[in-house]
């Protein structure tokens, strides 16, 4: 794993903005897996400045959502597909047929989670996966557990992961207790994953994740087994 600690959240949404620019140029039709949480905001707010100076195109991007809660509407302020809207898609030149996230709504989230998997399929391996990555290690909503899920699945929330998410709703009762998620397979299919991790409540995590070895009790050191990933993360996530 590459490691870049930067000096604050500033500078680590600079560094994976600009990595991810570098990706959106270098092909007519890139596709990027994106992720939600209040970590990679300032990473896509950049990448709306540089949407807006022209320094690069949206066009013909495909977007493929690592999660969404289950169940929710798209409409509601707290889905994942309204979150994507508010924080990239809305103010970027993008095709938002082209922007992918597991269906909510869906009445068999087991069925949606096959045809998701389909669709990641189909549009072809990511060109970059982005993740934040959860205090208990989780990636997307792959939580810590005995045995972790290859791919897009149904999954209960674990407490710790409710209680962190319940900043967002009303109360912790609000927060859905399920979400659709891309598997560890799915993820590791991307040909190139950065993580963005920032404040000391990811110390522990992003320690467990940097230690080198697959342990299932923090779903984000299986990153290991890829060859291309960039840890971003600030002082505090690295040092405590
Ligand atoms: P956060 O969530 O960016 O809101 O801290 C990260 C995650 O749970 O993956």
């Amino acid at each position: 794993m590459k490691l870049i600690v930067c000096k604050d959240y500033e500078e680590m949404s600079t560094v994976a903005a600009d990595i991810m620019a570098d990706v959106i140029t270098a092909s007519d039709a890139p596709v990027l897996g994106l992720a939600t949480g209040s970590t990679p905001v300032g990473m896509y707010k950049k990448l709306i400045e540089m949407n807006r100076a022209g320094e690069i195109d949206f066009s013909g991007v495909t977007t493929v959502n690592l999660d969404e809660y289950y169940p929710i509407a798209p409409d509601n302020d707290q889905s994942y597909r309204y979150f994507m809207n508010e924080n990239l898609f809305d103010h970027v030149n993008i095709n938002k047929a082209r922007t992918f996230v597991p269906n909510g709504m869906a009445d068999d989230p087991e069925a949606a989670c096959e045809a998701y998997e389909a669709i990641v399929a189909s549009v072809g391996a990511a060109d970059i996966q982005v993740l934040g990555i959860g205090q208990n290690g989780h990636i997307g909503f792959n939580e810590p557990a005995d045995a972790l899920e290859v791919k897009t699945h149904v999954t209960g929330l674990t407490e710790s992961t409710i209680r962190a998410n319940a900043r967002f709703f009303a109360s912790e009762a609000d927060v859905p207790t399920k979400a659709l998620t891309m598997g560890i397979g799915t993820i590791l299919g991307a040909k190139k994953i950065i993580i963005l991790a920032n404040g000391t409540s990811k110390h522990e995590a992003v320690s467990k994740m940097l230690a080198g070895k697959l342990d299932t009790s923090c779903p984000a050191s299986m990153l290991n087994l890829h060859a291309d990933v960039t840890v971003i993360c600030d002082e505090a996530a690295y040092n405590g």
